[in-house]
Protein backbone atom coordinates (compact mmCIF):
# COMPACT_ATOMS: atom_id res chain seq x y z
CA UNK A 1 0.00 0.00 0.00
CA UNK A 2 1.40 3.01 -0.47
CA UNK A 3 2.90 5.62 1.77
CA UNK A 4 2.11 9.53 2.55
CA UNK A 5 5.09 11.50 1.93
CA UNK A 6 6.05 13.41 5.06
CA UNK A 7 4.85 17.28 5.15
CA UNK A 8 3.75 19.30 7.94
CA UNK A 9 1.46 21.61 6.39
CA UNK A 10 -1.89 20.78 7.84
CA UNK A 11 -3.90 18.57 5.61
CA UNK A 12 -7.01 20.64 5.73
CA UNK A 13 -7.29 24.27 6.92
CA UNK A 14 -11.05 25.06 7.86
CA UNK A 15 -11.66 29.15 8.07
CA UNK A 16 -14.79 31.46 8.92
CA UNK A 17 -16.99 28.43 8.02
CA UNK A 18 -21.06 29.62 8.52
CA UNK A 19 -23.88 28.35 7.39
CA UNK A 20 -27.46 29.23 7.33
CA UNK A 21 -30.50 28.01 5.57
CA UNK A 22 -32.54 31.38 5.56
CA UNK A 23 -30.63 34.52 5.25
CA UNK A 24 -33.83 36.00 7.71
CA UNK A 25 -32.49 33.54 10.20
CA UNK A 26 -29.75 33.15 12.50
CA UNK A 27 -26.69 31.36 11.27
CA UNK A 28 -26.51 27.44 12.66
CA UNK A 29 -23.15 27.81 13.17
CA UNK A 30 -20.46 30.51 12.48
CA UNK A 31 -16.82 31.71 12.64
CA UNK A 32 -15.66 27.86 12.76
CA UNK A 33 -11.91 27.99 12.38
CA UNK A 34 -9.52 25.03 12.61
CA UNK A 35 -6.95 22.98 11.09
CA UNK A 36 -6.41 19.20 10.93
CA UNK A 37 -3.35 17.74 10.89
CA UNK A 38 -1.72 15.11 8.69
CA UNK A 39 -2.14 11.43 10.58
CA UNK A 40 -4.62 13.15 13.24
CA UNK A 41 -7.72 11.82 14.85
CA UNK A 42 -10.27 14.29 15.64
CA UNK A 43 -13.48 13.66 17.34
CA UNK A 44 -16.25 16.20 17.29
CA UNK A 45 -18.91 16.34 20.32
CA UNK A 46 -22.18 19.03 20.27
CA UNK A 47 -25.50 18.46 21.32
CA UNK A 48 -28.14 17.69 18.47
CA UNK A 49 -28.97 20.27 16.37
CA UNK A 50 -25.70 22.07 16.75
CA UNK A 51 -24.72 21.55 13.21
CA UNK A 52 -21.50 18.33 13.43
CA UNK A 53 -23.31 16.67 10.54
CA UNK A 54 -23.50 20.20 8.31
CA UNK A 55 -19.88 20.99 8.98
CA UNK A 56 -18.89 16.88 8.47
CA UNK A 57 -21.01 17.36 4.99
CA UNK A 58 -19.32 20.74 4.18
CA UNK A 59 -15.65 18.93 4.69
CA UNK A 60 -17.36 16.12 2.37
CA UNK A 61 -18.34 18.73 -0.25
CA UNK A 62 -21.66 17.31 -0.34
CA UNK A 63 -23.17 20.73 0.76
CA UNK A 64 -22.32 24.08 0.29
CA UNK A 65 -21.08 26.62 2.96
CA UNK A 66 -22.81 30.14 3.47
CA UNK A 67 -19.39 31.44 4.09
CA UNK A 68 -15.61 30.46 4.53
CA UNK A 69 -13.60 27.73 2.71
CA UNK A 70 -11.96 24.56 3.31
CA UNK A 71 -8.58 24.09 1.68
CA UNK A 72 -7.15 20.59 1.32
CA UNK A 73 -3.89 20.17 0.77
CA UNK A 74 -3.21 24.04 -0.71
CA UNK A 75 -6.71 23.45 -2.67
CA UNK A 76 -10.67 24.97 -2.05
CA UNK A 77 -13.04 22.05 -1.55
CA UNK A 78 -15.57 22.51 -4.37
CA UNK A 79 -17.83 19.27 -4.28
CA UNK A 80 -17.50 15.90 -3.16
CA UNK A 81 -14.12 13.41 -4.40
CA UNK A 82 -12.10 10.36 -3.48
CA UNK A 83 -9.57 12.35 -1.88
CA UNK A 84 -12.49 11.92 1.11
CA UNK A 85 -13.84 8.66 1.95
CA UNK A 86 -17.07 9.06 4.15
CA UNK A 87 -18.88 6.57 6.31
CA UNK A 88 -22.34 7.75 7.34
CA UNK A 89 -24.51 6.24 10.29
CA UNK A 90 -26.00 3.87 7.91
CA UNK A 91 -23.67 1.49 6.19
CA UNK A 92 -25.13 3.03 2.89
CA UNK A 93 -23.55 -0.71 0.80
CA UNK A 94 -25.37 -1.63 -2.04
CA UNK A 95 -27.59 -4.21 -1.23
CA UNK A 96 -27.07 -6.21 -4.69
CA UNK A 97 -23.71 -6.78 -4.55
CA UNK A 98 -21.93 -9.07 -2.22
CA UNK A 99 -19.17 -7.58 0.20
CA UNK A 100 -15.96 -8.17 -2.04
CA UNK A 101 -17.99 -6.34 -4.78
CA UNK A 102 -19.01 -3.75 -2.89
CA UNK A 103 -15.02 -2.88 -2.01
CA UNK A 104 -13.87 -3.25 -5.40
CA UNK A 105 -16.38 -1.42 -6.92
CA UNK A 106 -14.91 1.58 -5.01
CA UNK A 107 -12.04 0.82 -5.45
CA UNK A 108 -12.74 0.41 -9.19
CA UNK A 109 -14.48 3.92 -8.97
CA UNK A 110 -11.25 5.52 -7.59
CA UNK A 111 -8.42 3.44 -9.36
CA UNK A 112 -10.21 3.13 -12.93
CA UNK A 113 -7.17 1.73 -14.32
CA UNK A 114 -6.34 -0.54 -11.63
CA UNK A 115 -5.83 -4.59 -12.55
CA UNK A 116 -8.21 -7.32 -11.48
CA UNK A 117 -5.57 -9.29 -9.22
CA UNK A 118 -4.56 -6.06 -7.52
CA UNK A 119 -8.04 -5.21 -7.13
CA UNK A 120 -8.67 -8.52 -5.50
CA UNK A 121 -5.64 -8.19 -2.95
CA UNK A 122 -6.69 -4.83 -1.80
CA UNK A 123 -9.73 -6.41 -1.11
CA UNK A 124 -8.61 -8.91 0.80
CA UNK A 125 -5.79 -6.29 2.98
CA UNK A 126 -8.62 -4.24 3.69
CA UNK A 127 -11.33 -6.98 4.58
CA UNK A 128 -8.92 -8.93 6.63
CA UNK A 129 -8.29 -5.33 8.82
CA UNK A 130 -11.79 -5.91 10.36
CA UNK A 131 -12.12 -9.06 10.39
CA UNK A 132 -14.15 -10.41 8.25
CA UNK A 133 -12.55 -12.18 5.54
CA UNK A 134 -15.25 -14.97 5.67
CA UNK A 135 -18.22 -13.01 4.63
CA UNK A 136 -16.27 -11.93 1.49
CA UNK A 137 -19.07 -13.52 -0.79
CA UNK A 138 -22.34 -12.34 1.51
CA UNK A 139 -24.60 -9.89 0.74
CA UNK A 140 -25.32 -7.05 2.61
CA UNK A 141 -28.98 -8.65 4.08
CA UNK A 142 -26.79 -11.71 5.40
CA UNK A 143 -24.67 -9.51 7.60
CA UNK A 144 -25.17 -8.11 11.20
CA UNK A 145 -25.65 -4.40 11.62
CA UNK A 146 -21.78 -4.16 13.18
CA UNK A 147 -20.51 -6.64 10.16
CA UNK A 148 -22.12 -4.21 7.63
CA UNK A 149 -20.74 -1.45 9.76
CA UNK A 150 -17.11 -2.82 9.40
CA UNK A 151 -18.14 -3.24 5.56
CA UNK A 152 -18.49 -0.09 5.78
CA UNK A 153 -15.16 0.94 6.99
CA UNK A 154 -13.36 -1.01 5.11
CA UNK A 155 -14.51 -0.05 1.97
CA UNK A 156 -13.87 3.77 2.95
CA UNK A 157 -9.66 2.50 3.43
CA UNK A 158 -9.94 0.56 0.59
CA UNK A 159 -9.88 3.67 -1.61
CA UNK A 160 -7.14 5.07 0.61
CA UNK A 161 -8.57 8.43 0.89
CA UNK A 162 -6.19 11.24 2.65
CA UNK A 163 -9.18 12.03 5.10
CA UNK A 164 -11.56 10.07 6.32
CA UNK A 165 -14.61 11.52 7.95
CA UNK A 166 -16.93 9.64 9.56
CA UNK A 167 -20.39 10.62 11.14
CA UNK A 168 -21.57 9.11 14.45
CA UNK A 169 -20.37 5.62 12.64
CA UNK A 170 -21.46 3.54 15.59
CA UNK A 171 -24.38 5.06 16.95
CA UNK A 172 -26.57 2.48 16.05
CA UNK A 173 -24.83 -0.50 17.71
CA UNK A 174 -24.98 -2.64 21.02
CA UNK A 175 -21.42 -1.61 23.55
CA UNK A 176 -20.26 -4.89 22.82
CA UNK A 177 -20.49 -4.49 19.15
CA UNK A 178 -18.97 -0.62 19.54
CA UNK A 179 -16.46 -1.43 21.48
CA UNK A 180 -15.25 -4.23 18.86
CA UNK A 181 -15.09 -2.15 16.10
CA UNK A 182 -13.46 0.45 18.32
CA UNK A 183 -10.55 -1.98 18.78
CA UNK A 184 -10.06 -2.38 15.13
CA UNK A 185 -10.54 1.11 13.52
CA UNK A 186 -7.66 2.63 16.06
CA UNK A 187 -5.51 -1.01 15.04
CA UNK A 188 -5.96 0.35 11.34
CA UNK A 189 -5.35 3.92 11.82
CA UNK A 190 -2.23 3.24 13.52
CA UNK A 191 -1.39 0.36 10.74
CA UNK A 192 -2.16 3.21 7.85
CA UNK A 193 -1.90 6.75 9.42
CA UNK A 194 -5.24 7.37 8.01
CA UNK A 195 -6.47 11.25 9.14
CA UNK A 196 -9.96 11.39 10.64
CA UNK A 197 -12.46 13.61 11.30
CA UNK A 198 -15.42 11.66 13.42
CA UNK A 199 -18.57 13.08 15.18
CA UNK A 200 -19.77 10.87 18.09
CA UNK A 201 -21.95 11.37 21.33
CA UNK A 202 -19.81 8.98 23.49
CA UNK A 203 -17.25 10.62 24.86
CA UNK A 204 -15.02 7.48 26.04
CA UNK A 205 -14.88 6.89 22.11
CA UNK A 206 -13.80 10.41 21.91
CA UNK A 207 -11.02 9.78 25.12
CA UNK A 208 -10.15 6.07 23.09
CA UNK A 209 -9.23 7.61 19.68
CA UNK A 210 -9.06 11.47 19.59
CA UNK A 211 -5.75 13.27 19.58
CA UNK A 212 -7.83 16.23 19.76
CA UNK A 213 -11.55 16.82 20.70
CA UNK A 214 -13.58 19.94 19.15
CA UNK A 215 -16.60 21.09 21.65
CA UNK A 216 -19.12 22.66 19.92
CA UNK A 217 -21.46 25.19 21.58
CA UNK A 218 -25.42 24.69 21.59
CA UNK A 219 -26.91 26.43 18.34
CA UNK A 220 -27.87 28.52 16.69
CA UNK A 221 -24.61 30.32 16.00
CA UNK A 222 -22.98 27.44 17.15
CA UNK A 223 -19.42 27.73 17.36
CA UNK A 224 -16.14 25.42 18.29
CA UNK A 225 -15.83 26.50 22.02
CA UNK A 226 -13.02 24.19 22.95
CA UNK A 227 -10.39 22.44 21.50
CA UNK A 228 -9.14 19.62 23.86
CA UNK A 229 -6.07 18.11 23.13
CA UNK A 230 -6.29 14.21 24.86
CA UNK A 231 -3.42 13.91 27.67
CA UNK A 232 -4.01 10.43 28.09
CA UNK A 233 -0.61 8.59 26.01
CA UNK A 234 -0.95 6.47 23.28
CA UNK A 235 -1.33 3.59 22.77
CA UNK A 236 -4.53 3.81 24.51
CA UNK A 237 -6.78 0.52 24.84
CA UNK A 238 -9.99 0.52 26.36
CA UNK A 239 -8.73 -2.30 28.76
CA UNK A 240 -6.85 -0.63 30.73
CA UNK A 241 -7.01 3.51 29.80
CA UNK A 242 -9.36 4.28 33.03
CA UNK A 243 -6.60 3.25 35.42
CA UNK A 244 -4.58 6.50 34.12
CA UNK A 245 -5.56 9.59 36.23
CA UNK A 246 -6.20 11.55 33.05
CA UNK A 247 -8.60 10.00 32.07
CA UNK A 248 -11.08 10.99 34.35
CA UNK A 249 -9.86 14.86 34.20
CA UNK A 250 -10.53 14.07 30.36
CA UNK A 251 -13.92 12.64 31.19
CA UNK A 252 -15.30 15.21 33.46
CA UNK A 253 -14.28 18.49 31.34
CA UNK A 254 -15.81 17.12 28.27
CA UNK A 255 -19.19 16.23 30.80
CA UNK A 256 -19.10 19.43 32.61
CA UNK A 257 -18.98 20.88 28.99
CA UNK A 258 -21.45 19.18 27.71
CA UNK A 259 -23.84 19.35 31.10
CA UNK A 260 -22.84 22.90 31.99
CA UNK A 261 -20.98 25.31 29.65
CA UNK A 262 -22.06 24.72 26.33
CA UNK A 263 -25.34 25.88 27.73
CA UNK A 264 -23.87 29.55 29.43
CA UNK A 265 -21.99 30.00 26.45
CA UNK A 266 -24.87 30.09 24.22
CA UNK A 267 -26.82 32.12 26.98
CA UNK A 268 -24.11 34.97 27.53
CA UNK A 269 -23.58 35.19 23.84
CA UNK A 270 -19.99 33.89 24.00
CA UNK A 271 -18.66 32.94 20.52
CA UNK A 272 -14.58 32.84 20.39
CA UNK A 273 -13.38 32.99 17.05
CA UNK A 274 -10.91 31.30 18.65
CA UNK A 275 -11.31 28.20 20.57
CA UNK A 276 -9.96 27.65 23.75
CA UNK A 277 -6.96 25.14 23.91
CA UNK A 278 -7.27 22.64 26.72
CA UNK A 279 -5.06 19.86 28.67
CA UNK A 280 -7.27 18.02 31.41
CA UNK A 281 -4.94 16.72 33.83
CA UNK A 282 -1.72 17.43 32.42
CA UNK A 283 1.26 18.01 35.02
CA UNK A 284 2.63 21.69 34.46
CA UNK A 285 6.16 19.94 32.21
CA UNK A 286 3.55 17.91 30.07
CA UNK A 287 1.64 20.94 28.76
CA UNK A 288 5.31 23.04 27.88
CA UNK A 289 5.68 20.40 26.13
CA UNK A 290 2.43 19.78 24.75
CA UNK A 291 1.53 23.13 24.03
CA UNK A 292 5.10 23.36 21.75
CA UNK A 293 4.16 20.04 20.19
CA UNK A 294 0.81 21.72 18.96
CA UNK A 295 2.10 25.31 18.20
CA UNK A 296 1.93 24.36 14.66
CA UNK A 297 -1.65 22.72 14.31
N1 LIG B 1 -32.21 21.53 4.93
C1 LIG B 1 -32.31 22.20 6.07
N2 LIG B 1 -33.09 23.30 6.15
C2 LIG B 1 -33.19 24.02 7.29
N3 LIG B 1 -32.51 23.70 8.42
C3 LIG B 1 -31.73 22.63 8.39
C4 LIG B 1 -31.58 21.82 7.23
N4 LIG B 1 -30.71 20.82 7.50
C5 LIG B 1 -30.34 21.00 8.80
N5 LIG B 1 -30.96 22.08 9.32
C6 LIG B 1 -30.79 22.59 10.70
O1 LIG B 1 -29.40 22.80 10.91
C7 LIG B 1 -29.05 22.50 12.24
C8 LIG B 1 -27.82 21.60 12.27
O2 LIG B 1 -28.15 20.30 11.76
P1 LIG B 1 -27.10 19.12 11.83
O3 LIG B 1 -27.75 17.94 11.21
O4 LIG B 1 -25.80 19.56 11.26
O5 LIG B 1 -26.95 18.92 13.41
P2 LIG B 1 -26.09 17.85 14.23
O6 LIG B 1 -25.22 18.61 15.17
O7 LIG B 1 -25.46 16.89 13.30
O8 LIG B 1 -27.23 17.12 15.10
P3 LIG B 1 -27.37 15.57 15.56
O9 LIG B 1 -26.42 15.40 16.72
O10 LIG B 1 -28.79 15.47 15.98
O11 LIG B 1 -27.02 14.70 14.38
C9 LIG B 1 -30.29 21.89 12.89
O12 LIG B 1 -30.84 22.83 13.76
C10 LIG B 1 -31.21 21.59 11.75
O13 LIG B 1 -32.54 21.80 12.11
MG1 LIG C 1 -25.74 14.83 12.91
Amino acid sequence: MHKKPLNNKPLMEIGGLAKHYRSDQPNVFQNINFNIARNEFICVIGHSGCGKSTILNILAGLESASEGAVIMDGREISGPGLDRGVVFQGHALLPWLTVRENIAFAIRSRYPDMGKTEIEQRVQHYIDLVGLSHALDKKPSELSGGMKQRVGIARAFSVEPKMLLMDEPFGALDALTRGVIQDELLKIVQETQQTVYMITHDIDEAILLADRIFLMSNGPEACIAEIVVNTLPKPRSRENMHHDPRFYAMRNHLLDFLVHRSKEMQAQGMRPAQPLLVYPGAEPEELAIAVTATESV
